[in-house]
């Protein structure tokens, strides 16, 4: 499980995304040649994909996140 440290203050990171929901989970199986980019920082307006808003979070608050990219299998 890492080593988890709360953040400051509220510690919350989604501040919008499915807040009904317990756990926020998504699953995607890639087909081949596919590339998709997700979200990492929870800010992004197409959730799961990333829009790049993370440029803006990162230009306002000295952040470093970034998207997981992902590919599927290679195409024959
Ligand atoms: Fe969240 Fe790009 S918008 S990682």
């Amino acid at each position: 499980a890492g080593d988890y440290e709360p953040m400051e203050g509220e510690g919350k990171m989604n501040m919008k995304i499915d807040l009904d929901s317990k756990k926020v989970v998504n699953m995607e199986e890639l087909a081949a040649g596919d590339k998709k980019v997700y979200c990492r920082c929870w800010l992004s307006g197409t959730f799961p994909l990333c829009d790049g808003t993370h440029a803006k979070h990162n230009d306002a608050t000295g952040d470093n996140v970034g998207p997981l990219i992902v590919s599927g299998p290679k195409k024959e």
